[in-house]
C-alpha cells in the first residue's frame, strides 16, 4: 500500500516548503486514488493539471529559498526538478490527448519515486543550509 501521507519523518525544517510539501502528497494521493479506483482518464487529466501548478509553485519556492540559503545544491538540485516538471507535463499530456496511452504509463510508480527519492533523498539535503536563513 502506498502511503502518501505527509509526516514529520518528511520534514526539510522549513515550515513553507513542508506544507506545500504536504499539499503536493495529498494530490498525489488524490492521483492515485483516481488511478488505482478505475476512476475516468479525464478526471486523472484535471488532478495532474493541479499537480503541474502546484509543483511549478513548489520547486520556485523552493529554488529562491535554497539559492538565499547559500545551498551549494541549488544547480543539481533545479536539473532534477526540471527533468520533474518535464514528466508530469508529459503524463499530463498524455492523459488529455491520448488515454490509451496514459493507462500504460506507470503514473504510480513515478509519484512513489518522487516522495522517496525526492524529498526524503534530495530535499532533506538543503534542511541545514535552510536553518540558517
Ligand atoms: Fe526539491
Ligand atoms: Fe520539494
Amino acid at each position: 500500500m502506498l502511503d502518501l501521507t505527509w509526516n514529520e519523518t518528511l520534514s526539510v525544517g522549513h515550515p513553507v516548503l513542508d506544507a506545500q510539501h504536504r499539499q503536493l502528497m495529498d494530490t498525489m494521493s488524490e492521483l492515485h486514488g483516481t488511478l488505482t479506483q478505475g476512476g475516468a482518464i479525464a478526471r486523472a487529466a484535471e488532478v495532474l493539471d493541479v499537480l503541474l501548478e502546484q509543483a511549478r509553485h513548489h520547486f520556485a519556492t523552493e529554488e529562491e529559498l535554497m539559492r538565499e540559503s547559500g545551498y551549494q545544491g541549488l544547480d543539481l538540485h533545479k536539473s532534477t526538478h526540471a527533468r520533474m516538471l518535464r514528466e508530469i507535463e508529459a503524463f499530463a499530456h498524455e492523459a488529455h490527448n491520448s488515454p490509451a496511452t496514459f493507462r500504460s504509463l506507470d503514473v504510480t510508480g513515478f509519484v512513489a519515486h518522487w516522495i522517496v527519492s525526492h524529498i526524503r533523498g534530495d530535499d532533506v539535503m538543503y534542511r541545514d543550509s535552510m536553518s540558517r536563513l
